[in-house]
C-alpha cells in the first residue's frame, strides 16, 4: 500500500519561543527565506505524500493562508510583470497537492493532535511530520526514508537519530533490535539506563491502527495525550520499525536550535550562501 497521507501538527503553543511566537504560529517562523512549516510540506511531497493533514488552532489561521491563493498580492505582482515573484508566491503549495486543516480546539498534546486528522485520513497509512524539527539529507529525505521501508515492510517505521551518549537524557530513546524491531521506547533516561543512543527525532509512519490506540490514551505525563503512550501500546500488538536517518535534524522549536539552522541553512543557500559567508567571516573577526 503506498503512502499518500501527511499530518502536520501545528497546534502547540510554541512557549519555548516566546515572545515571538505570541502572535505569530511557530511555523511560520522563517528559516532563512521560507517558514518552517515549508520545508516540511516540501519533504513531504518529495516523498510522494498527496494529501498533508494541517492540525491547527484558532489562534493560527495564519498558517492556512500561507497556502492558500493570495490574490491582492498575485494580481500586484502580475501587474508590475515581477512573474518570478508570482511564481514564489504562488509556489507554497505544490502542485497536485491538497491541503486539508483541521482544528484541535485546545493544545492537549500531540498525541490528541494526531487523533484530531483520523477523520481525513481514515484507514490509511500515513506519515507525522514535527514541523519545528527540519531535517537536511543529501539522499532520500526522512519522510521518504519510511515510506520506502514501509513499502518493504508494512509496518509502522519511525525516524532515529544517533546521538551522543551525553545527551540520551534530552530525547526520547528507542531500543531496536538487530532486524530493526523497537523494542522500548524510553523518555529522556539517564545515560546508564537508557536501551541505546538511537533518538526519536519527530519524523513517523503509522498504519492506521494508531488512531483506536490514541482513542483509548489517557492523559499522562504533563496532563497531555501523549504519542509516545500509544506507540507503546502499539509495541505490544505489532511490530514497529526503527530506522536510522543519516542527515541533519534541526530542533527550531528551541531558540538555540533554530540559530544553528539558521546559520547551517543560511551558508547552503543557493543565492545567499556565498554572501552570506563572508558576513559570518567578518563577525568572527570582529
Ligand atoms: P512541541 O512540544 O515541540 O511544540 O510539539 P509546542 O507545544 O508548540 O511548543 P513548546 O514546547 O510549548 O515550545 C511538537 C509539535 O506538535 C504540535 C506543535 O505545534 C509542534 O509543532 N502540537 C503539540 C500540537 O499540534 N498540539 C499539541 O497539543 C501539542
Amino acid at each position: 500500500m503506498s503512502v499518500k497521507f501527511a499530518v502536520i501538527p501545528a497546534a502547540g503553543l510554541g512557549t519555548r519561543f516566546l515572545p515571538a511566537t505570541k502572535a505569530i504560529p511557530k511555523e511560520l517562523i522563517p528559516l532563512v527565506d521560507k517558514p518552517l512549516i515549508q520545508y516540511v510540506v516540501e519533504e513531504a511531497v518529495a516523498a510522494g505524500i498527496e494529501t498533508i493533514v494541517l492540525v491547527t488552532h484558532a489562534s493560527k489561521s495564519a498558517l492556512e493562508n500561507h497556502f492558500d491563493s493570495q490574490y491582492e498580492l498575485e494580481a500586484e505582482l502580475e501587474a508590475r510583470g515581477k512573474q518570478a515573484l508570482l511564481e514564489v508566491a504562488r509556489s507554497t503549495l505544490p502542485a497536485g497537492v491538497k491541503i486539508v486543516s483541521v482544528r484541535q480546539g485546545k493544545a492537549l498534546g500531540l498525541g490528541h493532535a494526531v487523533a484530531c486528522a483520523a477523520p481525513i485520513v481514515q484507514d490509511n497509512p500515513f506519515v507525522v511530520l514535527l514541523p519545528d524539527v527540519i531535517c537536511y539529507a543529501q539522499g532520500d529525505n526522512a519522510t521518504a526514508q519510511l515510506v520506502k521501508d514501509y513499502e518493504m515492510y508494512g509496518q509502522s517505521v519511525i525516524s532515529l537519530l544517533p546521538v551522543p551518549m551525553t545527551e540520551v537524557h534530552k530525547y526520547g530513546i528507542a531500543g531496536v533490535t538487530e532486524q530493526q524491531a523497537i523494542t522500548t521506547l524510553v523518555e529522556k533516561p539517564a545515560a546508564e539506563v537508557a536501551p541505546s543512543n538511537l533518538s526519536v527525532l519527530g519524523r513517523y509512519l503509522f498504519n492506521a491502527s494508531i488512531f483506536a490506540e490514541l482513542a483509548k490514551t489517557q492523559r499522562g505525563v504533563g496532563g497531555e495525550i501523549q504519542l509516545t503512550d500509544a506507540m507503546h501500546a502499539i509495541l505490544a500488538k505489532e511490530t514497529m520499525r526503527g530506522v536510522a536517518f543519516d542527515g541533519e535534524v534541526h530542533d527550531c522549536g528551541d531558540k538555540l536550535g533554530y540559530l544553528n539552522a539558521t546559520l547551517t541553512f543560511a551558508a547552503r543557500h543557493a543565492s545567499l550562501g556565498a554572501d552570506f559567508k563572508t558576513l559570518l567571516a567578518q563577525h568572527a573577526q570582529a
